[in-house]
């Protein structure tokens, strides 16, 4: 079979490789969409945490099933997707019910190879029915579930301002699940095309430009003197997660869904003054999947209209390089496997 595989930064190659065989608790896909994301973009310019290479990249899959071994309720033949985080479940974030803070975690395209590949063996447990939903759908499901977790972990309530900074697949994926849990969102980059898109697409009725306007007159003037009383982090920036302190209101809760490498620094007494709470949100659990699925059969969202760019999988090589360029305007691109009916 046929894997692309990133050698070294800056250098793919596509090589043969032997096509997996069915183990104990694994399950074989036949990979149909490869979704690419900011992860495996700075993986290939060397600039993510966490990578040796060479790897195999791509965590953003869908396909079909095509054996399984260890799981109940599964047919050989059906579309799914699986849950890309694979955990040790005997840590003590596994046993408290937190696998995708697992102390031994293995990301899929991360740190071990991922799905740029024509198949690829997961562990049975990771398995998730596609349940009626297509490949571009399905291989949307884990950006979307990022989104999901960091909402979750916000424990939003109904008709409260919240603050979603970074309006990239993350932020997007964010913002529609603020508004399922009831918030209302104000969108905040330093990208106006992005802003429009969330204004234009995403039902977002108050968008910040953080470059260009005073950011706390606006959020005073949009929360009525209040200020956001959750703020999300959806862009990895050490700027924008340090300002974003104080733009909390009293009593609110920072969720940093958005990774980046320094140090984070804040007032302690504006934070204090505040009883504010901080969180990180790390990749998703079962439940977000299900969230993200149950959203998407209901309708309730249309990530598709986030895929900007599509290309067949041999042309991944040379079309990587273009996604770099945010001049491009890449919000979403999907890779097609050979062969691959809608
Ligand atoms: N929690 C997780 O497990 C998890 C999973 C995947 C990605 N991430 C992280 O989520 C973040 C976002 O990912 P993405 O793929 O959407 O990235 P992206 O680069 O496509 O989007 C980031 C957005 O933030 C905006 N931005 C940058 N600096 C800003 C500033 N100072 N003020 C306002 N906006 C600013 C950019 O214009 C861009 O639109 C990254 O840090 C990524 O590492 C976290
Ligand atoms: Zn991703
Ligand atoms: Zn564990």
């Amino acid at each position: 079979m046929k894997a692309l595989v990133c050698n070294q930064p800056g250098e793919f190659e596509y090589s043969i490789k032997a096509r997996p065989e069915l183990d104990k608790g694994k399950a074989i896909i036949k990979i149909k969409r490869i979704g690419i994301c900011g992860t495996d973009l700075h993986a290939y310019e060397g600039t993510q945490p966490f990578f040796t290479y060479p790897r195999i990249l791509g965590h953003e899959l869908s396909g079909l099933l095509v054996d399984f071994d260890g799981v109940q309720g599964f047919n050989g033949g059906e579309a799914v997707t699986f849950l890309p985080y694979f955990n040790c479940g005997e840590c003590v974030a596994c046993r408290a019910g937190k696998p995708n803070c697992c102390t031994q975690i293995q990301v899929c395209g991360v740190h071990v190879d991922g799905g740029m590949t024509e198949y690829i063996a997961v562990p049975s447990s990771s398995l998730v029915h596609g349940e009626g939903l297509s490949y571009d759908e399905l291989a949307l499901v884990e950006p979307l579930a990022i989104g999901a977790h960091g909402v979750k972990r916000a424990d939003i309530k109904n008709g409260e301002f919240v603050l979603v900074i970074g309006a990239g697949p993350i932020g997007l994926g964010t913002m529609e699940f603020v508004r399922i849990a009831g918030g209302k969102t104000i969108a905040m980059d330093v990208n106006e095309h992005r802003l429009q898109f969330c204004r234009e697409n995403l039902d977002v009725r108050h968008t910040v430009n953080a470059g260009s306007e005073n950011v706390t007159e606006q959020l005073m003037q949009i929360t009525n003197g209040d200020m956001p009383t959750v703020i999300i982090d959806a862009t990895g920036n050490l700027n924008a997660i340090n300002n974003a302190f104080q733009y909390m209101a009293h009593g609110a809760r920072y969720v940093l869904v958005g990774l980046q490498k320094g140090d984070i620094s804040f007032a302690h007494p504006e934070f204090h003054k505040r009883e504010g709470t901080l969180m990180s949100s790390r990749n998703a659990t079962r439940q977000d999947f299900e969230h993200v699925i149950s959203c998407l059969k209901k309708k309730k969202i249309d990530p598709t209209k986030y895929i900007t760019h599509r290309v067949k999988f041999d042309e991944v090589k040379h079309e990587f390089e273009n996604w770099l360029n945010p001049e491009n305007g890449v919000i979403k691109a999907m890779i097609e496997m050979p062969n691959s009916p809608i």
